[in-house]
């Protein structure tokens, strides 16, 4: 078996303080059913937790009442080699989100911008390798990805989104190294997944049953993959291709439409391989 190797990681998150549904904006939320706002705390404390463990350093954003999806970090931005596109939500519900990630890289070491297009960060950008891999059709509006391959001067690859359920990339597709992904191939139109058969033909593929468990929504420091619980087949496959899947219970935050990379804004390297973390040889 191939011997994966991790390196430490910078990670942003925002405690769930003021997490709820009381609005829906996507096919998981319903405001009809009451959210157990202390299960969601444990359950984002535990990711947080893990993270720590394998030697990532997690920095954190105040959450802001008012803002009970503030808890899905990963749309703040998007971040790349210490540049900053802010978003521009789609829904005016969480519109009030991007001045907070202004205020907080700004008061840090990084160029900051914000998008001129809906662009929902890292739920809709991933960088692989040199690529960014691009998601639209429900959030993320098609002029951001210009406008994003623009800033980063990064080649974009648009990818059109199909189901509902799976409105961000990051719900359907998780980069696991700079070489590898894993995804759910009918959440893309077809010339979409036709793209990515032959970008990448080793990927490792989810099924229906997985896809909906968000076994996609996973965080990967080339190692270790903190995915959620529910993704038992994927759990397995990650295994037999040398990565050490790290399942997280998120029942809760997926009533926000989120998982482990949802709550995740990742920063970038936090220079050289991690410490010692647990499991790893
Ligand atoms: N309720 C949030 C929304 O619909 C969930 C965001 C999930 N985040 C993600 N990166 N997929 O905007």
């Amino acid at each position: 078996m191939s011997t994966r190797v991790a390196t430490a990681r910078r990670y942003l998150m925002c405690p769930p303080s003021y997490f709820d549904v009381v609005y829906s904006i996507n096919p998981w939320m319903d405001p009809s059913k009451p959210v157990d706002q202390r299960l969601a705390y444990l359950q984002w404390q535990r990711i947080y937790d893990v993270f720590v463990e394998l030697g990532h350093q997690v920095e954190l954003i105040a959450p802001l009442p008012g803002l009970p999806d503030m808890v899905y970090a990963a749309n703040g931005a998007t971040v790349l080699d210490g540049r900053v596109l802010v978003a521009r939500f789609r829904h005016q519900e969480r519109v009030a989100e991007a001045p907070a990630y202004l205020d907080w890289f700004g008061a840090r070491r990084f160029e900051v911008r914000q998008a001129d297009y809906v662009n929902e960060g890292q739920g809709d950008f991933l960088a692989v390798g040199g690529l960014l891999l691009a998601g639209r059709g429900f959030r993320s509006e098609q002029a951001s990805h210009a406008e994003t391959e623009t800033f980063f001067s990064r080649t974009v690859i648009g990818l059109n989104l199909v189901q509902a359920d799976y409105y961000h990339l990051d719900t359907a597709l998780a980069v696991l190294d700079e070489r590898t992904i894993m995804y759910y191939p009918a959440a893309f139109a077809p010339q979409s997944q036709q793209i990515l058969r032959k970008l990448y033909p080793d990927a490792i593929l989810a099924d229906a049953q997985d896809a909906a468990a968000f076994g996609l929504n996973a965080v990967s420091d080339g190692r270790h993959v903190v995915l959620p619980a529910g993704a038992t087949n994927l759990a397995a496959q990650l295994r037999e291709h040398g990565f050490e899947p790290i399942p997280a219970d998120v029942s809760e935050l997926l009533r926000g439409g989120g998982g482990v990379k949802c709550c995740t804004l990742e920063l970038g390297s936090a220079g050289g391989t991690t410490a010692n973390p647990k499991g790893a040889a």
